[in-house]
């Protein structure tokens, strides 16, 4: 009975949309339609161009606002009275433009861990005006943190310092390296930038875009997200596996059991760099983003060779404090946190031109938040590549230039242009010449890549081949993509590596994409006021309410307003009724999309996406998903 009801229920919808089209409204995508002869800047670019997808994106950013900050104005307002350098007689503070008289004290922290919170040592030392010679601190990997005063006991100076000396000098390190055996190993970096979009990148990156064309490169115009935040989109590239599928959520347990009978031994691609004798390093701009929530399982088990992580959360502890009225800006003394991650990618580098490396770096300050802040990132990008270039790091490494999503929130995301760059990060590949000279086939199948649809789970079946050369050579490729023809849909990987072809006629859900974030699928605009279009809209804010139901802490969250509905249009032949939806509710004012698909009943098949800013309305909360959707009782 009640299977005959929504059948019913589905066809009137559909009759709905018979008539919708009647009446000559077209289909979403038809706004992007190709503009010939026209100046650049207006062109669009083709971003993905296969049988089943053809998907375009504008030069012309769509509509946003500016916040009220002049946010690339805004300076760290604190001194930098110190500044750590690394010769080879030692570790020291060196003073700078000191124009009184301090007293200072320091601590020395081990470079491995911050979180068994006490110090190996203290001292202090004075700095006068008239100082120029450096304060010895010791010798090898050391963070350090200094706080000064003046003559009237007032707090002058506050920092964090760290040392991570050349290889040479670097006393803890093993010298166990030389061993590595003479076959040149390929270095990866994952050189990330949290929410820039493919055409975010070629518009506000003008001197990278121009240095990338002296460099072999492939830019992955397709790539596309398969997740909401970084974590759900930087997970799949680490682990080959989605959120659910690991299961944290349960706790580390639940998932080591759930794990161990499916799918045998978690690797993730720190663990598997390790043991193929690579050296590891990790840094990012921030102390509370993605390492701390993959930290339980992922970075704990694997010593990291090198770790900004302590540097981050000493000054996250002590030193930080915020120039913007939203407080997501941070510096220490006088250097903003973005510049802390540059100097420890800069202090890398000797290591990096040594030893085979698997790095990972990430910068996310103010990006997510900001649209201005985008475009102050070119110069100091150029700055790296070009270093890493001069240091012949790039003749080793196989560099991703990438992002997790486009910008999430604000006015920009609003428009259907930003909801549509939201699910085109940006990926660049750079690798070394020699690459291409060693495997011409895995290379040209990397270039035919270019405008096919490719997601986070394929990068970690690349950087699996990485692992292992010979599967790159030209026979095995030759193999491997015979076997790729002949696989059929069903046992189709759904991961699959860029050294490969990936298929033509791949689908979003081939490759993992769901619904919410598939830019190929064409969408229908719907009435607000449907029958259908409210009952799923009012299923989705019971959704969204028992998923915060664990958390006594939040309020029920009500329906404000249905802001947008699409028909999401999986193909003729297919029996899949979907609906994009765009919703506000309240308390909070939140404004969420999601996917519901119809059948029996109702079904939510995504996440649900916060698109606005949640500020302080969340604080009662620690989950980072519930976080987005909580208002707190109080
Ligand atoms: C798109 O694909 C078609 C068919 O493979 C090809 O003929 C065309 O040149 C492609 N366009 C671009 C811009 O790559
Ligand atoms: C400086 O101030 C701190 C408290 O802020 C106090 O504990 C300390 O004794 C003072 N030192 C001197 C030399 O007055
Ligand atoms: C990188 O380039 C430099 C100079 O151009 C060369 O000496 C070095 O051997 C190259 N390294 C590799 C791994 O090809
Ligand atoms: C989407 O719309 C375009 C243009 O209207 C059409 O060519 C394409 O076949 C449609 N795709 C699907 C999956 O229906």
């Amino acid at each position: 009975m009640a299977k005959m009801h929504s059948y019913m229920r589905a066809m009137v919808f559909l009759t709905g949309i018979l008539f919708l089209m009647y009446f000559g409204l077209h289909p979403m995508t038809e706004m992007y339609g190709g503009e010939k002869s026209v100046p650049l800047e207006y062109q669009d670019v083709i971003l993905i161009n296969t049988s089943k997808c053809h998907l375009t994106g504008r030069r012309q950013p769509g509509v946003y606002s500016l916040s009220i900050e002049l946010i690339d104005r805004l300076r760290c307002r604190k001194p930098q009275l110190l500044v750590a350098e690394s010769r080879p007689g030692g570790n020291f503070l060196m003073p700078r433009q000191i124009s009184m008289d301090f007293l200072c004290q320091y601590w020395l922290l081990t470079a491995v861990d911050v979180r068994l919170n006490r110090y190996l040592h203290e001292g202090h030392f004075h700095l006068r005006p008239e100082a120029n010679i450096g304060i010895p601190i010791g010798t090898g990997r050391q963070i350090v943190r200094t706080q000064c005063w003046n003559n009237l006991n007032e707090s002058k100076y506050h920092d964090v310092h760290f040392f991570f000396p050349p290889p040479d000098s670097d006393l803890t390190s093993k010298s166990d390296s030389e061993t590595e055996g003479g076959s040149k190993k390929l270095s990866v970096m994952v050189l990330g930038i949290d929410s820039i979009s493919q055409m975010s990148f070629l518009r506000h990156f003008p001197y990278v875009n121009a240095h990338l064309n002296t460099l072999p490169h492939t830019k992955l115009f397709g790539y596309s997200r398969v997740g909401t935040d970084a974590y759900a989109n930087l997970l799949p590239l680490l682990s080959g596996m989605n959120t659910d599928e690991l299961a944290l959520d349960g706790g580390e347990e639940s998932f080591k059991t759930a794990f161990d009978k499916e799918l045998g031994v978690l690797r993730p691609l720190w663990e598997s760099y390790k043991e193929a004798g690579y050296r590891t390093a990790y840094g990012e701009d921030n102390a509370q983003s993605f390492a701390s929530r993959i930290d339980k399982w992922l970075l704990s088990k694997t010593v990291l060779d090198l770790d900004l992580r302590p540097v981050m959360l000493e000054m996250d502890q002590h030193t930080r404090y915020s120039i913007d009225i939203r407080e997501v800006l941070h510096c220490s003394a006088g250097r903003p946190f973005q510049e802390v991650l540059r100097d420890f990618i800069g202090k890398l580098v000797p290591h990096l031109q040594k030893h085979p490396f698997f790095s990972f770096f990430w910068e996310s300050q103010g990006v997510q938040d900001y649209y201005e802040l985008t475009g102050t990132l070119d110069v100091p990008y150029l700055m790296i590549l070009k270093r890493l270039e001069e240091a012949d790091v790039l003749n080793r490494t196989l560099v991703l230039l990438m992002s997790d999503h486009g910008l999430r929130k604000g006015t920009y995301r609003l428009s259907p242009q930003g909801m549509q760059e939201e699910s085109e990060p940006l990926l660049v590949a750079i690798y070394p010449e020699w690459l291409e000279r060693k495997y011409p086939k895995a290379i040209a199948n990397l270039r035919s890549n270019t405008r096919r649809m490719v997601t986070p789970y394929d990068l970690h079946a690349t950087l699996e081949d990485v692992l292992d050369p010979d599967l790159l050579q030209d026979a095995h490729i030759k193999d491997r993509m015979e076997e790729l023809r002949s696989s059929s849909q069903k046992n189709m990987p759904r991961g699959i590596s860029l050294f490969l072809p990936i298929p033509d006629d791949r689908t979003c859900d081939q490759a993992g994409i769901s619904s919410l974030f598939c830019v190929c699928r064409n969408l229908t605009a719907l009435p607000t006021d449907d029958g259908l279009v409210v009952r799923s809209s009012r299923f989705l804010v019971r959704s969204i309410n028992s998923l915060i139901s664990s958390q006594a802490k939040c309020r029920e969250q009500k329906l404000h307003k249905v802001l947008q509905a699409h028909f999401v249009n999986f193909g003729e032949d297919s029996f899949i009724f979907e609906l994009k939806l765009r919703i506000k509710t309240f308390p909070g004012n939140g404004v969420f999309e999601a996917t519901v698909r119809l059948s029996n009943e109702l079904i939510l098949t995504s996440p649900i996406n916060r698109i606005t800013p949640y500020l302080g309305n969340s604080y009662c909360v620690s989950d980072p998903y519930i976080k987005t959707m909580c208002f707190c009782l109080n």
